[in-house]
């Protein structure tokens, strides 16, 4: 291509103006409002008959970013994508359409996006028929969008994470009329059942349980991009989990941004999440996991059913984000310290081998030293697994940017290295307790590192390598530990022992 083509070619790009099309864009004040009226269970989706070959012959590639909500949310859109007669690339080079499902929790992951999105500038130049699109949770901030707008005008598509149902119809619309299409709502009430999916490997699936948040922690941003909290039908999770046996699945995670708040929103019926996991007990499914839960919400109910064990895993992601009872105050979390503490001893007392991650934020807005060695002594007295860990990033919209914080971007660093000491010595003394011991091995696959051997990963969610059959893989076998390492475990597989 020569110069004046590329000339033609970006002019005909920046030709693209949105106000020529019905734009709904996104609003975080209107995300705030929180309206009684009651979740409708949507079971129409269908794709339409003018879109169902349109993909044939095309591929598509989605680049997914965040958390295991968006990876879930990833396998739907590849799930119309295929229902529209796509296929799945890797290259962007081969893509007809590119799809970035983005993350707006913290402002580096952001960065990352835009950068990644201005790299696909030539490409769109070179091949102006393929289709840039923007999802997830970015697309739900009226910044982002007017941002993308103004200054990336080589995207074609934006859609929020109410809108994912609607990508047939917005696909056509981009296709179409060469335009920016826009489709963001800022209210949601729905949930969509029955959407394609296509499920990444056959051993591990994701099942939502529910959408959204109510909790609004001061600092996040989740309850404005995710919407209000509405949970799944029962019926509808059962069965499904049901299926995902049936398939041969060895694991489930149930997803919700707070599991623990399930069913609160049923207006028909008194059903706790409690109540769901006993009914998931009974499913021929080796393991059932769940994120995140919310302290506040952790009730006995779910303690004692948790306590059942079976395809329960003793593992439980617990975020704390502090150890301090006045910056817990200022985020919001509604629970103490202790609270905290008595919940988790409440689950040590019954369930005594159970084990606990969380995530922590440090350098929230004034956070003290002493405050901060809250946190670090709260780690050590829970004696938590492993941590994620973050630096407090400020959420425009959200209520902890209007708080005066005087913490130098520095000290916020050093206490995210001391913090991340703290945790890594604790985990690795905990790892040091698997050594010669004999776990539940399911195994993923070859290793990333050596393919010489398997990996995966105990009820804990401990990484193990060993020497194995291939066919192991797919199944739960038993290892004997014989290296402890931080991270992860080698083992030996101990023999005449494939499934457990
Ligand atoms: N800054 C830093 N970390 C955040 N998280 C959520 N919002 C922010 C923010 N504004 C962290 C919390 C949450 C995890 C998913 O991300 O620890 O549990
Ligand atoms: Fe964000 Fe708090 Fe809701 Fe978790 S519980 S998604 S941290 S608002």
């Amino acid at each position: 291509m020569n110069e004046k083509q590329l000339h033609e070619l970006t002019a005909k790009i920046k030709s693209k103006s949105s106000d020529k099309i019905d734009i709904q864009q996104p609003s975080l004040t209107n995300a705030k409002q929180r309206g009684k009226e009651s979740v409708n269970y949507n079971r129409e989706f269908v794709i339409p008959r003018e879109m169902k070959n349109v993909g044939v012959g095309k591929k598509y590639l989605i680049r997914t970013f965040g958390c295991q909500m968006n990876e879930h949310d990833t396998e739907v859109m590849s799930g119309i994508l295929t229902s529209l007669g796509y296929e799945a690339t890797t290259e962007t080079t081969e893509a007809d359409i590119i799809l970035f499902n983005t993350c707006a929790v913290r402002e580096n992951a952001e960065n990352r996006v835009f950068g990644e999105i201005g790299h696909l500038k030539p490409l769109k130049l070179h091949n102006p028929d393929v289709i840039l699109g923007i999802c997830g949770c970015m697309s739900q901030e009226e910044a982002v969008v007017n941002k993308l707008l103004k200054t990336y005008q080589h995207v074609d598509l934006i859609f929020g994470t109410h809108n994912i149902h609607r990508l047939p119809q917005l696909l056509q619309q981009a296709l179409m009329s060469k335009e920016h299409v826009v489709e963001v709502w800022s209210k949601e009430g729905d949930v969509i059942e029955n959407l394609p999916k296509i499920r990444r490997g056959g051993i591990k699936a994701w099942v939502n349980i529910s959408y959204g948040c109510d909790k609004f922690c001061t600092y996040c941003i989740v309850p404005y991009t995710r919407g209000k909290e509405r949970s799944r039908q029962p019926i509808d999770i059962i069965e499904e989990v049901k299926d995902l046996a049936k398939l041969g699945y060895q694991e489930v995670t149930l997803l919700g941004q707070n599991v623990n708040a399930y069913g609160k929103d049923f207006e028909d019926k008194n059903y706790s999440f409690a109540n769901l996991l006993d009914e998931l007990r009974d499913i021929d499914i080796p393991r059932i996991r769940f994120t995140t839960s919310h302290p506040r919400d952790f009730d006995d109910a779910l303690v004692d059913v948790l306590a059942k064990g079976g395809n329960l895993v003793e593992h439980i992601h617990l975020p704390v984000q502090s150890g301090n009872n006045e910056v817990l105050k200022l985020m919001a979390r509604k629970y103490t310290r202790e609270q905290y503490l008595d919940l988790v001893n409440r689950i040590k007392l019954k369930i005594p081998n159970a084990s606990f991650t969380t995530d922590i934020i440090v350098g929230f807005p004034g956070e003290t030293e002493e405050q901060f060695e809250d946190t670090l002594s709260i780690i050590k007295e829970v004696g938590y697994d492993s941590a994620y860990t973050f630096i407090y990033s400020p959420r425009e919209g959200t209520p902890a940017v209007k708080m005066e914080d005087n913490v130098p971007m520095e000290i916020k660093k050093s206490r995210l290295q001391r913090l991340n000491n703290l945790v890594n010595e604790i985990t690795a003394t905990k790892s040091i307790e698997y050594q010669d011991q004999i776990v539940e091995v399911l195994v993923e696959g070859f290793s990333k590192k050596n393919d010489q051997m398997l990996s995966g990963y105990t009820r804990k969610s401990k990484l193990v390598n060993f020497m194995g059959p291939e066919e192991c893989i797919g199944k739960i076998v038993k290892v004997k530990i014989t290296k402890a390492k931080t991270w992860s475990l080698d083992g030996e597989i101990i023999e005449n022992a494939i499934e457990v």
